[in-house]
């Protein structure tokens, strides 16, 4: 059996996502996606989300192609994970490639797989929010 580890925060859960986790599940015969707490998100990565933990895991876990949903606390579990969760690959977008070579010295394999074309969390909170700007300056304009 050969399992795949994954991380990521999975908000607004879009087609880009169930893209990377089709492919990183074709990697090998078990799924685990760890998901930025949202503590983590905020502290760490300075960005806020729409859904809450609870709800990006309870969406993620309804993919087809996940096994399991663990939560991504710290930058530095990745190194203990793999052994915790005997991960035999590490798979991740290409937006970090380079970033994740170090987990090599644990004796995974680390694979970087192209992002899906102009989609991303970011831009839909964006295309929403440009929207949403438009029709209030058409209502105004109205009145
Ligand atoms: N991903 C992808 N293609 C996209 C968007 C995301 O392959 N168009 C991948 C990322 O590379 C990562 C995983 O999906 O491996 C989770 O990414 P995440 O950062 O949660 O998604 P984004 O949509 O990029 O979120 P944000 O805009 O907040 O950065």
């Amino acid at each position: 059996m050969k399992r795949v580890i994954t991380y990521g925060t999975f908000d607004l859960l879009h087609y880009g996502h169930i893209n990377l986790l089709r492919r990183a599940k074709a990697l090998g015969d078990y799924l685990i996606v760890a998901i930025s707490t949202d503590e983590f998100n905020w502290n760490e990565k300075h960005k806020k989300c729409y859904f809450s933990y609870e709800q990006r895991k309870a969406l993620v876990e309804a993919v087809r192609y996940v096994d399991l949903v663990i939560p991504e606390e710290s930058w530095d579990q990745k190194r203990t994970d793999v052994h915790d969760y005997q991960a035999d690959v590490f798979v991740i977008g290409d937006d970090w490639k380079g970033k994740f070579d170090f987990l090599r010295e644990e004796g995974v394999e680390v694979v970087y797989l192209p992002r899906t074309p102009e989609i991303s969390s970011t831009r839909i909170k964006k295309d929403l929010y440009d929207a949403n700007a438009e029709e209030r300056e058409a209502a105004g304009k109205k009145e």
